[in-house]
């Protein structure tokens, strides 16, 4: 069954991120800051995220953003007391951590596509329930809430050597848009028209 994520589902969605979003700079936050972005992720109206859940237990989650930025100035501006506690401890271990906390605000202007605000930030589904259409049915119902708000075209980036997810979005039927650089990493942007 694919629903909406409530609260409740927050720390089983923190833990997906963990295991299986390998590439992501955020996991060095530890899981009091992915539960803080995810439960911020949720709630607001400039998000969405879906899980998929069966025998009562969430095997698969998806996030999207209407906008990027928007989302970004309401979770970081105004709670930053709340990031500044979350992310302190790993700064002071590790210093050069800043520059990236500097290159996450540049990421909506080097994924920037004119006239495309809205995006696919994170999916991961475990492994078990993998090559079974479980991704493709989190992005069809994702999509859909966009094209109910009225939104034609979805941007969504990826790490360029994360194969499987490279070829899913290949196969979903995603166009390739062009390739950036982010975190030191090659990124490949599509766009889900
Ligand atoms: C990428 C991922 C979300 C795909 O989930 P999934 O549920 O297995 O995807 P689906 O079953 O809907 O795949 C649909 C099609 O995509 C392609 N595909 C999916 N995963 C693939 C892989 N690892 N390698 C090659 N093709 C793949 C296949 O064509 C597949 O169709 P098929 O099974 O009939 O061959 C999943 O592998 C995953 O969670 N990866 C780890 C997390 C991650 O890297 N997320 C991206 C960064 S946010």
């Amino acid at each position: 069954m694919i629903r909406q994520a409530k609260e409740s589902d927050i720390t089983r969605i923190s833990e997906l991120y963990c295991l299986y979003i390998e590439d992501s700079f955020f996991v060095h936050f530890g899981k009091g800051f992915l539960k803080e972005l995810f439960k911020n992720i949720i709630i607001s109206k400039h998000a969405l995220c879906f899980v998929y859940e069966i025998d009562g237990k969430v095997q698969g989650f998806i996030t999207g953003a209407f906008q990027l930025s928007k989302l970004f100035r309401e979770m970081f501006f105004r709670k930053c007391h709340v990031w500044a506690i979350k992310v302190m401890p790993q700064i002071i271990r590790y210093p050069s951590s800043i520059k990236y906390i500097i290159e996450s605000f540049l990421y909506s202007v080097k994924a920037h596509i004119e006239n495309i605000n809205s995006e696919l930030l994170f999916i991961a589904i475990e492994p078990e329930f993998r090559k079974k259409g479980v991704a493709s049915l989190l992005v069809d119902r994702i999509i859909k809430d966009f094209r109910n708000k009225g939104v034609s075209k979805v941007k969504v980036a990826t790490v360029k050597n994360n194969k499987g997810v490279n070829k899913f979005l290949e196969s979903y039927g995603a166009y390739f848009e062009r390739e950036f650089k982010f975190y030191g990493k090659n990124m490949i942007l599509y766009i889900i028209k």
